[in-house]
């Protein structure tokens, strides 16, 4: 099947170039092509160009082709949301009243709520159950513009439940046309069984968890909630060694509550990308200067929890890159609307529209390992793409925050998602 796609207002985020991602400077350019047209071939991108040369995309397009007429619509590659923890089995709005009468996340998670309020409903879901869930937040999360995302375990914190959450990730990954990457997270929290015997967990997870989810091949990346309260530097470097040793490359949760040594660790194992740094300094830039991680930032969380901001204005004009993703979870970001993620970068972070916009579509797929394939628009890429509804300006999309400002979802080729205007 094909498209093509016609007098589109403006064609944002071509990359030509073999770009994997943009840093600093860079990250304020958003090459784009106005009054344009695009033709997809199957489920990648053949071709594209200016309306004066239209007759070019007539000639190669296959008698009887659908075409698209997006008048006074954008096109942009659709959102890459490489962080979200989106199986799980219960929401947690009961323990939110805690948190809007005063409770920390933290002291949250103290009393047993938090990660180990859904441990303990994860382990009696049945895998159907999970996966009828995940579905319709899949289903929600492309309808805002996002095709491919990253999902983690961390619900399970025993060997049979780990399991069970990637096989159900893997499940997804057949059912939905959303593109999804799985990561093993044992080291979500420290399961009430194993208080005091921190060590022991961590065992459990090196010698148990991974051999087995490397096995059967459940994950793509490897993480750990590296931070106080949770695990540490030591338990973090031991993991992270383990799974190395799986071929398991880390994408870890670093530096959300404190100052914790979580991104070091984290570049000295090159993992793909470092995410939350709310606690980002001096120290921790420099760490991560030159290297190939990619500082991903979560700014639903900050939002929902009212925590500080990460330092992402400083991050850019250091020169780093950075993404952003929803981070969508039951307890600290329960929304996976990247268009809201996309506003937050330039209200909370102040980060300009073509900053965000390459934060949450290449340096998102980036920091999932798939932006060579996904991300940018350009010859011979996916065709997952977003067609906007008639905006003014493409600055208009941090902007309006709130709006929906998406028509049309095309994943692979395929319209997916098409809103009635
Ligand atoms: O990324 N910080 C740790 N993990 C999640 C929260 C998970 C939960 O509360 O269920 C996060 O914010
Ligand atoms: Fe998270």
């Amino acid at each position: 099947m094909s498209l093509l796609i016609k007098n589109i207002k403006a064609l944002l985020q071509l990359r030509e170039g073999g770009e994997l991602k943009v840093s600093g400077k860079a990250m304020a350019e958003l090459p784009q092509l106005n009054n344009a047209w695009l033709l997809t071939d199957g489920d990648i991108i053949l071709d594209y160009g200016a309306m004066d040369s239209f007759d070019t995309a007539l000639e190669q397009a296959p008698a009887g082709i659908r075409q698209i007429d997006a008048d006074g619509k954008m096109l942009l590659p659709a959102f890459c949301d490489s962080h979200t923890h989106l199986v799980y089995p219960a929401s947690r709005e009961i323990e939110y009243i805690d948190k809007i009468r005063g409770l920390s996340y933290e002291e949250i998670a103290k009393r047993g709520g938090g990660i180990l309020n859904s441990a303990g409903k994860m382990h009696e879901a049945s895998e159907e159950e999970l996966i009828i869930s995940a579905m319709v937040r899949l289903e929600e999360i492309m309808g805002y513009g996002t095709a491919a995302v990253e999902i983690k375990s961390g619900y399970g914190l025993n060997t049979e439940d780990e399991l069970k959450m990637l096989r159900v990730i893997r499940k997804l990954k057949e059912l939905s046309p959303v593109r999804i990457i799985s990561t093993f997270l044992g080291a979500h929290a420290i399961p009430g069984e194993y208080k005091g015997r921190q060590e022991a967990y961590v065992d459990l997870i090196i010698n148990e968890m991974i051999p087995e989810v490397a096995a059967e091949e459940l994950a793509d990346y490897i993480d750990v909630f590296c931070d106080r309260g949770f695990f540490t530097v030591k338990d973090t470097d031991r993991i992270l060694n383990a799974g190395m040793k799986h071929g398991l490359r880390p994408k870890i949760h670093a530096n959300e509550l404190d100052f914790s040594g979580g991104i070091q660790v984290g570049v000295k194992y090159n993992a793909l990308s470092v995410d939350h740094l709310e606690y980002t300094g001096e120290e921790e830039i420099k760490a991560l200067s030159g290297s190939e991680t990619m500082p991903t930032l979560l700014p639903g969380a900050s939002f929902f929890l009212g925590l500080i901001y990460a330092p992402a204005r400083k991050m850019i004009d250091a020169g780093l890159p950075v993404a952003m993703a929803s981070d969508f979870n039951p307890g600290s970001s329960p929304s996976g609307n990247m268009q809201f993620i996309l506003s937050l970068g330039s209200i909370a972070y102040r980060m300009l529209p073509e900053e965000a916009i390459n934060a949450v579509t290449l340096n998102g797929a980036c920091a999932m390992g798939l932006s060579e394939e996904m991300g940018s628009i350009g010859k011979g890429k996916k065709a997952n793409l977003i067609i906007t509804k008639d905006i003014p300006s493409y600055e208009f999309l941090p902007y309006a925050y709130g709006s929906d400002k998406v028509e049309t979802v095309i994943i692979g080729g395929k319209v997916v998602v098409e809103k009635s205007t």
